[in-house]
């Protein structure tokens, strides 16, 4: 069964917005999280940014605590964020490329690039009983660099994808890089999770990628709510997946 974990950052974006610096304030992202937990999500995924633009310290901690399936924490990997992650002993983590400039996660990773200390990081997750994961853009090198990092996951970037969604040529080149990527890395014994960008339109085209194991979906369903609440949100986005067929 495709699984899905709901990216609960843009709850605390909101909260942000009016209670910056005061360490408290609503919305909630940790009764979000409850929420779409109740719902039927099989995770929830949250990102320590280190601007702390939206989930704060205080967050990845309330999450660890409360929530009662996974929690897939996104970070860079950046020593106080790595630290962080050591203490917190989430489920997962999602090493993701970080720029201040950037709205949100905008990129893949550049495993190739920065093998080495991927690598080490890697190591040190694991060996403290954290599963890793590396968010790249589907590209044949990339996905070959993870497997040697000797990742457990790869979470696919959907973004040019969902970019390109409404092109129906440009859609399908995209689709084919997705299935590619999806099968090298399923090849290498990588499992294949893959996200950004993700919503009730564009989702159930991406049925034909094969080997998925979870999505990765935070901004439709935190929009979606604003009109039928998260409940229903969830729910919606559970049902669109219900189809999938590796
Ligand atoms: N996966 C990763 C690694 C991300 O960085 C993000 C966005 O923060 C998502 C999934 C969710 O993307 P979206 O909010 O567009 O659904």
């Amino acid at each position: 069964m495709l699984k899905l974990g709901v990216n609960i950052d843009h709850v605390a974006t909101v909260r942000e917005a009016r209670y910056r610096g005061r360490g408290r304030g609503e919305p909630d992202p940790v009764a979000a999280a409850l929420l779409c937990e109740a719902a039927g999500c099989h995770g929830i995924t949250a990102h320590l940014r280190e601007d702390r633009r939206h989930i704060q310290d205080r967050d990845v901690v309330r999450l660890r605590e409360s929530i009662r399936t996974r929690l897939n924490f996104e970070m860079a990997n950046a020593p106080e964020i790595v630290a962080i992650a050591l203490k917190l002993k989430p489920a997962v983590v999602c090493l993701v490329p970080e720029r201040r400039q950037e709205v949100t996660t905008e990129g893949g990773l550049d495993v190739a690039r920065h093998r080495k200390a991927l690598a080490a990081t890697r190591q040190r997750m694991n060996d403290a009983g954290i599963e890793v994961s590396l968010f790249i853009a589907p590209e044949i090198d990339q996905v070959e660099a993870a497997a040697e990092v000797g990742a457990q996951f790869v979470e696919l970037h959907t973004g040019q994808y969902a970019e390109h969604f409404s092109r129906k040529r440009e859609r399908n080149v995209e689709l084919r890089r997705l299935v590619d990527a999806a099968t090298l890395a399923h090849r290498h014994g990588l499992r294949v999770n893959a996200g950004h960008g993700l919503n009730c339109e564009n989702l159930p085209v991406l049925h034909i990628v094969p080997h998925l194991v979870e999505l990765n979906i935070g901004h439709s369903i935190v929009s979606r709510a604003m009109a039928v609440g998260l409940p229903k949100a969830v729910k919606e986005m559970l049902a669109l997946m219900k189809g999938y067929r590796d």
